[in-house]
């Protein structure tokens, strides 16, 4: 059955935020399948803050978006059909699909298209959050840079998120006491009565740097850092002797000018360790974390949260949300 695809390209380098000019949707039709290649219909999108990364013509740890690509993007998608020995009509996969309805996977160029196991207690979407790339990230960002001990304060910032949800109720299971930062009431009373945080801060309030203080009398022993500049710096300001930060994300800092830290005295004075990391580094122990993940998931110990917006046509601007702090939990657009 012939096929249109409708694709989300990239048009021009952002500079701020996404404006209507720098992804542009363009409909082309898909040519019959050759031997080795299968056809996956997308159905879900991972929005991403590192997706406005990628579309900078800046040094990182893949090669920028090119004009005229199709948008990078993460996304589980169904297979509709299939002349590829792996898949078969049906298979749910995940891997990179790009902002497109359409997602061809060639024998050579499989992006990394992995089917998805089916799991009685596991959503479709539980496979972009607690077991896609944010859960790993909490997991492997967590537990094995900071190893965190029973009665250790952590502090994490952008925590009503994705990434930061998680990474505050794996802070709880291993019997921290977990601070969240996070940008509204509705997020900080979240992730204190349903996640379980012993304290949510919301940075916005101006008494803010005193409510950190307040919830951390013992000081930080580790710093889960998702966004940088102001946060960061009081973070720091609040860390003990040899504590650890974690740095995940510099999210402040991607659509401008990062405005880096006050003061990196901090790191001197109080002896930290700071140690960046990407989760790709980790895919061979992808299968580890998800069977802890999963298991924490099945015991009532982790719950996730997403922020669905449904239409291809409304993936630039869900890229913005991000920015504006628009989503609580994971942020995924339906096709
Ligand atoms: N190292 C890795 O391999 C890796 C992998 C995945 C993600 N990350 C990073 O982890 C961080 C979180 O990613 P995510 O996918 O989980 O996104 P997310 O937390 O679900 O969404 C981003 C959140 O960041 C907060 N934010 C945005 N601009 C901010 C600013 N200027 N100051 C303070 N907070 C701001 C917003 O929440 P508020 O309402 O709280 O402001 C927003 O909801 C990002 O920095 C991302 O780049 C790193």
């Amino acid at each position: 059955m012939p096929y249109t695809n409708r694709q989300l390209k990239l048009a021009v380098r952002p500079k701020d935020l996404i404006t209507p000019d720098v992804l542009v949707l363009s409909e082309s039709p898909i040519a019959p399948l050759e031997e080795g290649q299968a056809l996956a219909r997308v159905k879900y999108l991972s929005i991403d803050p590192t997706m406005r990364v990628w579309m900078a013509d800046i040094p990182q740890y893949m090669p920028p978006v090119q004009i005229g690509d199709v948008m990078r993007a993460f996304g589980l998608a169904e297979i509709i059909e299939s002349r590829h020995p792996d898949f078969k009509k049906g298979d749910k996969v995940s891997g990179l699909t790009g902002f497109q309805e359409y997602a061809l996977i060639t024998g050579k160029e499989t992006r990394g298209f992995q089917k998805l196991p089916s799991i009685p207690f596991l959503s479709d979407i539980n496979f972009l959050n607690i077991l896609g790339i944010n859960g790993m990230t909490a997991y492997f960002g967590l537990l094995d840079l900071a190893k965190p001990q029973s009665g250790e304060t952590l502090v994490v910032s952008a925590a009503a998120g994705a990434t930061g949800s998680i990474v505050g109720q794996l802070g709880k299971i291993h019997g921290c006491r977990v601070v969240g930062i996070a940008g509204t009431d509705e997020k900080c009373k979240w992730i204190k009565e349903n996640l379980g945080f012993d304290a949510a801060i919301n940075y916005k309030h101006p008494d803010w740097k005193a409510q950190l203080a307040a919830a951390t009398p013992k000081g930080v022993d580790i710093n889960f850092e998702n966004v940088g500049g102001e946060v960061m710096q009081a973070v720091l300001d609040r860390m003990n002797l040899h504590g650890r930060v974690v740095l995940c994300g510099l999210i402040s800092g991607y659509t401008k000018q990062d405005p880096g830290l006050a003061s990196f005295g901090q790191v001197l004075i109080k002896r930290l360790r700071v140690e960046g990391f990407i989760i790709f580094d980790y895919v061979s122990r992808f299968m580890e974390a998800g069977q802890k993940l999963g298991m924490w998931k099945m015991t009532g110990k982790l719950e996730s949260r997403e922020t669905i917006v449904k239409g291809l046509e409304k993936a630039p601007d869900a890229i913005n949300m991000l920015f504006r702090g628009d989503n609580i939990g994971k942020l995924i657009v339906e096709l």
